[in-house]
């Protein structure tokens, strides 16, 4: 029996808890007989009369000096105090899964060193995409080529905003609202609409391509807050759409980025990814263009890829091959001067 813990019980975490028990005969058969089980779930809050209540604590200690606890998800979002939490359980020899973007664009290096340090794993395959598999495929299936751009949508409050305008005319604000509700924003929505979350995504993505820190801070980043109907009725004279697009192109080992509303045509691929979905596109030399499509946010979707990390390390402890970067500064190239 490997045991884990779940930090956070809100949209993602409680996701995770379902995930595991739902599809607990598959994560046995996967992980060769073995049981994989939620000792613990950490929150503030009381459930009262759910399942969650029997493995429920609220004392973050409980987990750290728990030797059993092998795997720890983390899914409370923001720097701290999930920061101060992933750094104890590493530092105790327990590996850790996140979904939490912000923590792997702000404080990933030293995380992933610390994990080495502790020959512990720190994963963070649902940091991009949501439910999209693409961290891994990135560098651990796509190994024998020159990643020279990835591309697509990233964000998927935007995406579902944007689509809403286009297609059923609905207001910036009550789309915004429906996204909310389907749990699908930051807890500060600005994160989404204003672009700083696909910022983080691309600069994770770029990141693992290159080896090294790209800061999503030097990224130039325009969210969709100033997309109005007018917008959208022009994209329409042209049969065209608008959809946030975050880039990284990489020439001559320099990478150009930007997270920006583009003018999307019917026949480029991306025209068609709707709702919440998102969509990356890799170009390597040798593969030419891959493209990986999927929910990029919600519970279930989420919640798939944390627990995908997780089975990884149940089936490998401490040896799961590390996905990671370095500390070397890795410059951002304004994004016109790419044109060649
Ligand atoms: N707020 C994010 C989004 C959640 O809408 O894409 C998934 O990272």
């Amino acid at each position: 029996m490997i045991q884990m813990a779940i930090m956070g019980f809100g949209t993602i975490g409680s996701g995770v808890y379902d995930v595991v028990n739902t599809n607990r005969d598959v994560i046995r058969k996967n992980l060769g007989g073995e049981e994989l089980d939620v000792k613990y779930v950490l929150d503030l809050r009381e459930f009262p009369g759910k399942p969650v209540e029997k493995v429920l604590v609220h004392d973050v200690n409980t987990i750290m000096e728990d030797p059993e606890v092998k795997i720890v998800v983390e899914t409370m979002g923001g720097v701290e105090p999930a920061f101060t939490f992933v750094s104890r359980a590493l530092k105790a020899g327990k590996s850790v899964a996140t979904s939490n973007k912000e923590l792997v664009a702000k404080k990933g290096v030293e995380l992933m060193e610390l994990a080495k340090e502790n020959h512990a794993s720190f994963l963070f395959g649902a940091s991009v995409g949501g439910g999209i598999p693409i961290i891994r495929p990135l560098v651990r299936c796509l190994t024998a080529d020159r990643i020279e751009e990835v591309a697509g949508i990233l964000n998927g409050t935007t995406n579902y905003i944007l689509t809403k305008m286009d297609q059923e005319g609905t207001s910036f604000e009550a789309a915004l609202k429906e996204a909310q509700d389907n749990g699908f924003a930051e807890k500060n929505p600005e994160a989404d609409v204003e672009g700083y979350d696909a910022g983080r995504k691309i600069a994770i993505l770029s990141s693992l391509v290159l080896g090294k820190s790209v800061n999503f801070e030097d990224i130039y980043t325009e969210g969709i807050s100033a997309i109005t109907a007018t917008d959208f009725k022009y994209a329409r004279a042209l049969g065209w759409s608008i959809k946030l697009v975050a880039s990284g192109k990489i020439v001559d080992g320099k990478v150009y980025a930007m997270v920006a509303p583009h003018l999307v045509k019917p026949e480029h691929p991306l025209y068609a990814v709707n709702d919440v979905f998102n969509a990356v596109m890799v170009h390597g030399n040798m593969v030419d263009d891959v493209m990986f499509y999927g929910r990029g946010a919600g519970s279930h979707a989420t919640a798939s890829a944390v627990m995908a990390d997780v089975v990884e390390e149940a089936a490998n402890l401490g040896k799961t091959l590390p996905v990671s970067w370095s500390a070397e500064h890795q410059e951002v190239a304004p994004v016109a001067s790419s044109e060649k």
